[in-house]
């Protein structure tokens, strides 16, 4: 982006967090973002999904942010069954997951596992490409084992008129670990000719200002575990107006009760909405004084009663640092 641009910010998709809960209450309190990917969803077997499933794909955007249904997937009739079904539902877009890291995914060829064979995705996008009612976008990584893998798959997906690329700068293989390859990054944005956004590590204001100083081309940025530590994130690297850290303590804490309280509407009433707020807390804990000690404070609860006196003390005896802190930086590269 050049200076001046106007940013542009993508939600990522995290399992289990940044369901239609979430990125309801999160677009309701928070802004600065400019599309939100869902989680993946995967074995499409029938025209229909379940219902349980299509409510997760009830609202087709957010406060008027976009919603991007993803699939992961390695059969092009299972792509366009999704692909119809979200037509039906009003999307204009779906994404292609080609880059979930884990073993039994990837074993399978699908996600990462699908980066080192380009004829096959080449198999699947000359299926799907001449049919599909909607946009395509895919999300990736830079190869399964290698970086270069990503070399052979770019000129595969020139073919076609995909939507934009986003590209986690990191191999399969590595899962979280190591660093963003930012040489091998550069190497496949110089090669497509699709819109790249760049994924992996914006934590902070100035991993972004890195990143775009580094890739001045780029077509935007997409946000993970950065924006789920500090909701501001995106705000921030917007220059848009952010309140002071105690004003923002106060906006967490309201942003996190409507999660809680809406989740708990989702579940009627059942336990799992403590797992997924431990989950979201895990990430949220990294902008506070001391992370380790929010997070045992929810980890350990039981019941509704405890969470609730949890979260009560935690924002009495903590500090709100946000990212500012880069506390998640220090405990990744520990
Ligand atoms: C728990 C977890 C769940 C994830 N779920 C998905 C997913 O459903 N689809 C996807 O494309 N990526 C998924 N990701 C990857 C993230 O979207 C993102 O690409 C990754 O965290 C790197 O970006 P970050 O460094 O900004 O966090 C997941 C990551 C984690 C840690």
């Amino acid at each position: 982006m050049q200076p001046g641009d106007p940013v542009k910010i993508e939600m990522a998709p995290f399992q289990g967090i940044t369901n239609l809960v979430f990125r309801e209450v999160f677009t309701c309190h928070f802004t600065g973002v400019n599309k939100l990917l869902t989680p993946f969803f995967t074995s499409i077997h029938k025209q229909n999904l379940s219902t349980s499933r299509s409510k997760e794909l009830l609202h087709v955007s957010e406060h008027g942010i976009p919603v991007v249904p993803q699939i992961l997937s390695k059969d092009a009739d299972e792509m366009l069954r999704f692909a119809g079904f979200c037509q039906q539902l009003g999307f204009d877009e779906i994404n292609w997951n080609m880059g979930c890291p884990y073993p039994r995914v990837a074993r399978k060829g699908r996600g990462s596992g699908m980066l080192p064979h380009p004829d096959k995705v080449e198999e699947i996008l000359s299926q799907i490409m001449p049919e599909l009612p909607l946009k395509l976008s895919v999300k990736l990584r830079l190869g399964y084992e290698n970086p270069d893998e990503i070399l052979n798959l770019i000129p595969v997906f020139n073919h076609f008129p995909l939507e934009e690329l986003a590209i986690h700068a990191r191999v399969g293989k590595q899962l979280y670990k190591g660093s963003a390859n930012f040489t091998a990054f550069e190497r496949a944005m110089q090669q497509s000719t699709i819109p790249v956004g760049y994924n992996g590590d914006i934590f902070t204001k100035k991993d972004y200002l890195k990143v775009n100083d580094l890739f001045p081309k780029l077509s935007f940025v997409m946000l993970g575990r950065g924006l789920l530590a500090d909701p501001f994130l995106p705000a921030t690297i917007k220059q848009q107006p952010v309140p002071e850290l105690a004003e923002q303590k106060q906006l967490i804490r309201r942003f996190v009760d409507d999660l809680y309280f809406e989740r708990r509407k989702q579940h009627r009433d059942g336990l799992q909405t403590l797992g997924n707020m431990k989950e979201y807390w895990w990430y949220l804990s990294f902008s506070f004084s001391n992370p380790h000690k929010v997070f045992s404070r929810v980890k350990k609860v039981k019941s509704f009663n405890d969470y609730e006196d949890a979260v009560n003390s935690l924002f009495s005896d903590f500090e709100w640092v946000g990212h500012q802190a880069n506390l998640f930086k220090k405990e990744k590269n520990k």
